[in-house]
């Protein structure tokens, strides 16, 4: 300002408090002013109007490395989302990078989708990798995309052996463990609160003989730790809805048995458990046979009940007849989810195989998702789409589809 009343010095055009009425100085000076400003204006103007018209936001655009812009057409035929029953999300795990760089996967995931879940980025090491540290970028561009695209976000994981940032010491007393991850839950379910609908709370709490399993948590804060995640969470947000998720539960087996054992125990004690998730990373050849009477008697308790990381792999070579079982695999999955009333969402853990985690977790193993590499429905994703168009979903309580 100084400068400007002194009219000796440059004009920042953009800064409009900058251009005072009282300026002193001749009136050619002020009309140039006018011009440089008019000039910014018609360049903003301009640059934001062809971002728009390139894709939905300037992020949008591919950045150096990218793949090329190959996005499908718009598909003829009803999204899976466009599909699926009211009440009942479909959703997706979600890789942060080609959410950055691919807009054939956003497009992808846009249409097919009405709910998300972060695959990585709502981690504990990804959010917070040192003390005090937040790293909220990938986590709130994930968000962001779901609020653009009318989407609800699963939040995953807040409570996990896995994934512990490095600062987090097991020589640590157990009073400076239990309020390192007391802030954590309430940091990020306030950061986010009414913005994700639901929460895993804890992931993967029981070892496969059904024990607690032998974690940093359990040996520091003794079993309770599951009790105060929950209601750490519940006092963040208490409009959010709140998951405890574990793999190899699917079908009976002693594991099912002790969670279900824990979920009633924790819900008498009055524990705000709204729901189970089931993780379902299943093999083409071995689906869980009684999946449907088991996510029954989670429902019995009074729970909802959720497919979270749905994804089903392929011993390699993968053959047509492969591909072919594994959309009776998905198939199966959707109807067991559906024929519950209490089932509120169906997540598979990404939708392409270009990907997937698979290959690199399970070695032999690939071919996992709905979309091929290069982003073709595969058979699962017509399986999905027929079983969709043929069922109807129960409106009373938790019964069976004919
Ligand atoms: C996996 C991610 O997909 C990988 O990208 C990451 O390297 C490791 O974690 N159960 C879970 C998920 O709860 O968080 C895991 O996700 C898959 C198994």
């Amino acid at each position: 300002m100084t400068d400007l009343l002194s009219g000796r010095r440059h004009v920042v055009a953009a800064d409009r408090t900058a251009v005072p009425s009282g300026v002193r100085g001749d009136a050619r000076r002020r009309r140039r002013l006018g011009l440089i400003v008019a000039a910014v204006l018609v360049l903003v103007l301009v640059v934001t109007g062809l971002a728009v018209v390139a894709g939905d936001g300037v992020e949008d655009e591919p950045r150096a490395g990218a793949p090329p812009p190959s996005a499908p057409a718009a598909p003829d035929r009803p999204t899976l989302r466009e599909l699926m029953p009211s009440g009942v999300r479909i959703g997706s795990a979600v890789d942060g990078r080609p959410l950055s760089l691919d807009p054939a996967y956003r497009a992808l995931l846009g249409t097919e989708f009405n709910a998300v879940t972060t695959e990585n980025a709502m981690k504990w090491r990804s959010l917070e990798p040192s003390e005090g540290v937040y790293v909220w970028a990938g986590a709130d561009q994930l968000v962001e995309f779901a609020e653009q695209h009318d989407q609800e976000v699963y939040g995953h994981t807040l409570v996990w052996h896995s994934d512990v940032p490095t600062w987090v010491s097991p020589q640590w007393p157990a009073e400076r463990v239990r309020s390192a991850l007391k802030d954590h839950v309430t940091e990020v379910v306030s950061r986010y609160r009414g913005r994700v609908w639901a929460w895993d709370v804890v992931n993967e709490v029981l070892d496969e003989d059904g024990s607690l399993r032998d974690t940093l948590w359990l040996r520091k804060l003794g079993p309770g730790y599951i009790a105060d995640a929950f209601r750490w969470a519940h006092a963040a947000d208490p409009g959010a809805r709140l998951f405890i998720n574990d793999y190899g539960v699917e079908g009976r087996s002693r594991k099912a048995d002790a969670l279900l054992k824990l979920v009633g125990e924790l819900r008498r004690d009055g524990v705000p458990v709204d729901g189970v998730g089931f993780q379902s990373h299943l093999p083409w050849d071995a689906p869980p046979p009684d999946l449907t009477a088991n996510l029954r008697r989670f429902a019995d308790l009074g729970v909802s009940v959720a497919i979270t990381e749905l994804d089903v792999r392929i011993e390699l070579p993968v053959t047509p007849a492969k591909l072919k079982r594994q959309a009776e695999v998905y198939r199966d999955v959707l109807r067991s989810c559906l024929a519950l009333s209490a089932c509120v969402s169906f997540t598979v853990w990404g939708f392409t195989d270009a990907r997937s985690w698979i290959p690199g977790y399970h070695r032999g193993y690939g071919a996992a998702c709905l979309f091929d590499e290069d982003l073709r429905p595969k058979p699962a994703y017509s399986a999905l789409a027929d079983e969709l168009g043929r069922l109807t979903r129960p409106t009373a309580a938790p019964a069976e589809t004919p």
